[in-house]
Parts: structure tokens; sequence; C-alpha cells
């Protein structure tokens, strides 16, 4: 596979592996050098081999990009310093004026960025119910440009009928941006359901080892690639290359780590459902979670990542996320290691107050690729204690 084919007619795994990442040409490595030149030489004056300025363009991220747009099906990709760095870019599509409908459930920095960066300057957002389509179609303001979306969603697993809402934004003249964070482009391809444009948080399951920041942007639309391109380096939030390295490394990985997240969460979904001090399991695969249908119709399977609330409020949600010992007590998700929080006081804090706030009696779990019965014997024993 050539640098710039992306594999088309090839499976979710070979792409995964060799998309963008021919043999290296100069001495046939087979792992995509890390390229740390910050400038390239040129012959003449603008006459170089693709590459002048590592912000605007280098080999390693070019890899990266080639291998995310890749599995995304899209044709354009765009690496970052960060999932937010990537979601700016996004954003700076907007011009002041123009309105950002935001589901009202996202992950707490994305409603940080659009309510107090972008909304401080002129950019009017609402929060809005996006499983409700007839609120969504009633309450449409006409100066709306972009419905931000996450499917599902962080914390509270929500699934969105993408091709839906897709459906309803682009009768009504606006873009519609998918967080593809949580399912990854293994289990959804937002694009294929009509979206316009996807964004990840690299940090999370691409990288998947908990040792690299990163954010990626997926487009098809031409023109849109071009805009998007274009601010990536003008305003020059562009990821490094080591860091480059770790996503595509963590890439060649990505479905056998997403089918074994997602028969460990199946596990550790049994346990909380049988368990007394829990109230209600939010994992998509679940037939009472509002959002299974549309879950089973857009997603290959239902993920890693668990939610619940307990019936104790936040007094026992705070005793179970400070009781487990393999599930360790951090932020972030989507990596090796099994990681538990209290969205209230850690990921979330910056929705409190807002449309977007979160329950206090909820406990959010990335299940990672430990032993299941492991991961399942630790919550018992947390849950245990309530
Ligand atoms: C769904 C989602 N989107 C975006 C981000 C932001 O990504 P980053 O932390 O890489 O800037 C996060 C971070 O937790 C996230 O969970």
């Amino acid at each position: 596979m050539g640098e710039q084919d992306q594999g088309e007619g090839l499976g979710f795994e070979t792409r995964a592996i060799h998309a963008g990442q021919p043999a290296d040409p100069a001495t046939g490595a087979v792992v995509t050098p890390i390229t740390l030149a910050t400038t390239f030489a040129q012959g003449e004056v603008g006459q170089h081999q693709g590459y002048e300025y590592s912000r605007s363009g280098n080999p390693t991220r070019a890899a990266l990009e080639a291998c995310v747009a890749s599995l995304e099906r899209v044709a354009h990709g765009l690496a970052f310093a960060s999932g937010l760095a990537a979601e700016d870019n996004v954003l700076r599509l907007l011009q002041p004026g123009e309105r950002i409908v935001l589901g009202n459930d996202a992950y707490g920095g994305t409603y940080r960025l659009i309510s107090k960066i972008y909304g401080a300057v002129g950019y009017p957002w609402t929060a809005v119910d996006l499983t409700d389509l007839d609120g969504l179609r009633e309450h449409w303001s006409p100066d709306t440009r972009m419905v931000w979306l996450e499917s599902p969603t962080n914390p509270l697993l929500t699934c969105i009928d993408i091709e839906s809402v897709a459906g309803i934004a682009h009768e009504r003249g606006a873009l519609v941006i998918v967080d593809n964070t949580f399912a990854t482009p293994y289990l959804q391809q937002p694009l294929t359901l009509g979206a316009d444009v996807v964004v990840h948080s690299a940090t999370k399951y691409l990288g998947g080892h908990s040792d690299v920041v990163g954010g990626f942007v997926a487009v098809d639309d031409d023109e849109l690639a071009e805009r998007l391109r274009f601010t990536q380096n003008a305003a020059g939030a562009v990821p490094a290359p080591f860091d480059c390295y770790l996503v595509l490394r963590g890439l060649k990985t990505l479905a056998v780590r997403m089918d074994r997240h997602c028969t460990n969460a199946r596990a550790v979904v049994d346990l909380l459902v049988g368990h007394p001090a829990v109230d209600r399991v939010l994992y998509p695969q679940l037939p009472d979670h509002p959002g299974h249908p549309a879950a089973a119709r857009q997603m290959r399977d239902f993920g890693g990542m668990v939610s619940f609330t307990l019936r104790g409020g936040e007094a026992a949600a705070l005793e179970v996320v400070q009781h487990t010992e393999l599930f360790t007590l951090a932020e972030s998700l989507g990596a090796v290691e099994s990681l538990i929080e209290h969205p209230g006081r850690m990921t979330h804090a910056s929705v409190a107050g807002s449309p977007l706030e979160v329950p206090e009696s909820l406990v959010r779990l990335s299940v990672g690729l430990e032993s299941a019965d492991d991961l399942v014997a630790d919550l018992e024993q947390a849950l245990d204690r309530i």
C-alpha cells in the first residue's frame, strides 16, 4: 500500500496496520520513521519533496493522517496536539453570530470550549436533547450552522441517531460534527451515516495506552478539508512526530483491543445489573437503554465504557471509586488499564449548574483489558462495602 493509497478494498485490521505506512523507501524500515526535522531542504526556491516546514506538514504526521482517514472511510485526515485542539480547529469553520447546537450530554471540556471560549466572543450556542428529533426540529433556530454531538456520549452513553440528525441539519443548512472518541472508527463510522466531520480525542482508544495526548479530524469534503487544513497550519496546534508515532503504534491493535474492551465491558455490566447497590446501569447493549436501537443500527458492538448510578447517592459513588484496586481512580479513558471516576467531581466538574449537569450518584468506568474475572471481582468487593 503506497502512502496515499487508502487501501479501499482491504479490511479494517489491514488498513490499521498498513494504510499510509509503506516500508521506508530510504532504508526498508517496516515501521514509519519518526521524522524530527523541522525543515526540509529545497533544491530551488519552492522545489521540495512534499515537505517544507513541520508545522505545515511532517512525514510521520502524514502517515497518521492517512491511516485514520482510511479507518474512518474518508478522503482527508488532520492530526492535532489534543482532542480539544482538533475541536477548536473545527469550530473555527464558523463566523461569530453562527449558532452551535450541542447535544445536552457531552464531554465537559467540549462544553467549556463552546460555552466559555466561543460563547464569550459572540458565537451563540444551545444545548439540545438530540434523542428528541421532533424537539430538534421545533426548536431549530435559523442562525444554527453546526450541530455537535457525541454518540455514545460522555458520560451517560446516550446514543444519537446520526443519520436522522444529519438529515434534519442538512435540510436547514447546518454541518454535523460527531465526536467519535467513545466508539472509534472500528465500531462506528459517522461519515458513512451522513455526518460531515468526525473529531477524536486520540488520547483515548486510538492511542490506547495512556501515554500520548492527541486529536484528530476526519472529513470527506474537499472544500471543508482545505479550510480545516488552512487553519491547522495557520493556528498551528499540531502534534509532535513522536506523538504521531505513538498513535500509529496504538492503531495497529485497535480492532483487537476494541473487541476485548467490549467483551470485558459485558462481564462488568452483568455484575452491575445484578448488584443491589446499583440503581441504573448505562450501557447501550442493554435493551432498556434508550439508545439501544440507534446503537444496534449504527455500531458494530457497544464499546468499553460503562456508567452506572448508585442507590446510595453521591456518598456511595465516592465510596466505590475510592475502593477499587485494579480500576484506577483517574480521569481519561480508552486505554489498556481499567479506570474509574466520579464525573460530577472530575471530568465533568465544568458542567455543574449547566444543562449538561450529570447525576451526583454517577460512576464512569473505562473497562480495560485485564482479565475479566479480576475486574468483576474488584468491582464487586468495592460495591459490597455499601
Ligand atoms: C469524548 C471526548 N472528546 C474530546 C475530549 C478532549 O480530548 P483531549 O483530552 O485529547 O483534548 C475528551 C477528553 O476526555 C473526550 O472524552
